[in-house]
C-alpha cells in the first residue's frame, strides 16, 4: 500500500534533484538528470514490477542515488554514503516512515559497483542493477561523458568507455541483462570500430 501523501514526497523530492542538476555547480551536467537518474528511476521500476519489490523505495532511492556527488563533486568519493545521509535529511523532513527511509538509505549506501558491496534486498540489487543498466542504454550520454565532460580523444575515450561498459554489465542481475543484451552488443560493436587503428 502507498505511504500516504506519497506523490507529493515524491514529486517534491523529483524538484530538489532536478533543480540539483539544472544547477550551474552540477559537474556532471544537467543532462544528469534526463539520461541517468530518470532512467535509473525507470529501470528500477521496471524490475521492481517483474520481481514485486516495493515501488516506492525504488523511485526514491533511485532519485537519490547519486544527490550528494550532483550536488558537491567532492562529495563524489563518498556520495553512496553522502547521499544516505542527505535522504535520510529530506524524507524525515517530509515526514516520509522511518522503516521506507531505511530500505531507501541501505539501497543508496550500497548501489555503488566500484565497491564490494554486499546486497541483500531486493531493492538494494535492482538499484545497483538499474544503475549499471542505463550505462549501457545511454550511449549517446556516455559519450558526451568521455569527450566532453573527461576531454578524451576518441580512442582513449573509447577505451575508458569500454571497461566502463563491461564493469556495468557485470552487476547487473539476469533479469536487467535480459532488458539491455541488444543494447550491450551494439555498444561494444560501434565501440569496437575505433580500435581498428
Ligand atoms: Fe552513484
Ligand atoms: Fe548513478
Amino acid at each position: 500500500m502507498a505511504s500516504k501523501g506519497y506523490k507529493t514526497i515524491r514529486d517534491k523530492v523529483r524538484k530538489l534533484v532536478k533543480e540539483a542538476c539544472y544547477s550551474p555547480t552540477n559537474k556532471f551536467k544537467k543532462t544528469a538528470w534526463d539520461y541517468h537518474i530518470l532512467s535509473v528511476v525507470e529501470y528500477s521500476l521496471k524490475l521492481g514490477r517483474k520481481l514485486k519489490a516495493d515501488p516506492e523505495v525504488l523511485e526514491l532511492a533511485a532519485l537519490l542515488h547519486d544527490y550528494s556527488g550532483i550536488l558537491d563533486i567532492d562529495l563524489y568519493k563518498d556520495h553512496h554514503a553522502h547521499s544516505a545521509r542527505l535522504a535520510e535529511e529530506i524524507l524525515s523532513r517530509l515526514d516520509y516512515p522511518e522503516e521506507k527511509t531505511r530500505s531507501i538509505q541501505k539501497a543508496i549506501f550500497n548501489h555503488r559497483g566500484s565497491l564490494k558491496l554486499k546486497r541483500r534486498s531486493l531493492e538494494e540489487k535492482i538499484l545497483a542493477s538499474a544503475d549499471a543498466m542505463t550505462h549501457i542504454t545511454e550511449l549517446a550520454d556516455m559519450f558526451y561523458l568521455a569527450y566532453k565532460v573527461h576531454g578524451y580523444e576518441t580512442r582513449e575515450g573509447a577505451e575508458w568507455l569500454k571497461k566502463k561498459l563491461e564493469r556495468s554489465w557485470k552487476k547487473i542481475m539476469k533479469e536487467g541483462r535480459e532488458l539491455v543484451k541488444d543494447d550491450y552488443k551494439a555498444a561494444l560493436k560501434i565501440i569496437a570500430r575505433t580500435q581498428k587503428i
